[in-house]
């Protein structure tokens, strides 16, 4: 498996920073050139590297951490998505469900990246919190999943372990995934709940 980061700001960064706790290689990319990343990559760690946002997405799994009106910028970057997994850790507030054509924000991303598996995921969190070692006192952070492609999900939780958390799986993007999506200006019940379990 091969993973890159698209976005390097606050959620990118705290993101990056989960896989160089745990030595696993991450590509980091934004509209910036990689040389203007890369002292911030180095800072965080030495398996985080900045590349160009069209060599990062040649990983097989890719976290989206753009802006949410920015995911259709990044979907222009292949014709076709297939074969790979977007882990959208993006919020839709307040964008209200009328211009999501009245889809889950994950859902609407899906449209434009086709072919690929979505799963929704890391989003529910500040960036401040999720930046911070997700193993407290024997337990682990917990973070949810969900997608309407369910044997996407798998994979992503077992990244998710390997960064330390306890992935907790929701189900479809409708379903219990509504529960960490923002519609319009009200956020999903689980949203900043910043919860621990004793085992991954
Ligand atoms: N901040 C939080 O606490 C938080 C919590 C949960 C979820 N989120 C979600 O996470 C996403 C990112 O939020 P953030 O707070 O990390 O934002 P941010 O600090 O503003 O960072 C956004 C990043 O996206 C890059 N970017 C923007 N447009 C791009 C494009 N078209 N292609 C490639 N890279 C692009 C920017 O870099 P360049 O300008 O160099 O391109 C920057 O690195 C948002 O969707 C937000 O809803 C944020």
């Amino acid at each position: 498996m091969s993973y890159a980061i698209v976005g390097f700001g606050k959620i990118g960064q705290a993101l990056a920073r989960a896989f160089a706790r745990k030595n696993i290689s991450v590509t980091v990319a934004s509209r910036r050139p990689p040389e203007d990343l890369a002292p911030q990559a180095r800072a965080i760690g030495p398996t985080v590297v900045a590349k160009s946002l069209r060599d990062a997405i040649d990983a097989d799994t890719i976290i989206l951490a753009v802006p949410f009106g920015e995911h259709r910028e990044v979907a222009k970057a292949l014709p076709n998505w297939k074969g790979k997994t977007i882990i959208d850790a993006m919020n839709s507030f307040p964008i209200p469900p009328e211009d999501l054509d009245g889809l889950p924000s994950s859902a609407f991303v899906a449209k434009s990246f086709i072919g690929a598996k979505v799963v929704k995921g890391f989003n529910h969190l500040i960036a401040a919190t999720l930046a911070t070692d997700p193993v407290v006192e024997g337990g682990h952070r917990v973070v949810f999943l969900s997608s309407d492609d369910e044997d996407a999900i798998a994979p992503v939780a077992d990244l998710a372990k390997q960064l330390g958390f306890a992935p907790v799986k929701l189900g479809k993007l409708n379903e219990g995934g509504a529960l960490v999506h923002a519609r319009g200006k009200t956020w999903g019940r689980l949203i900043f709940q910043d919860l621990f379990k004793k085992q991954q």
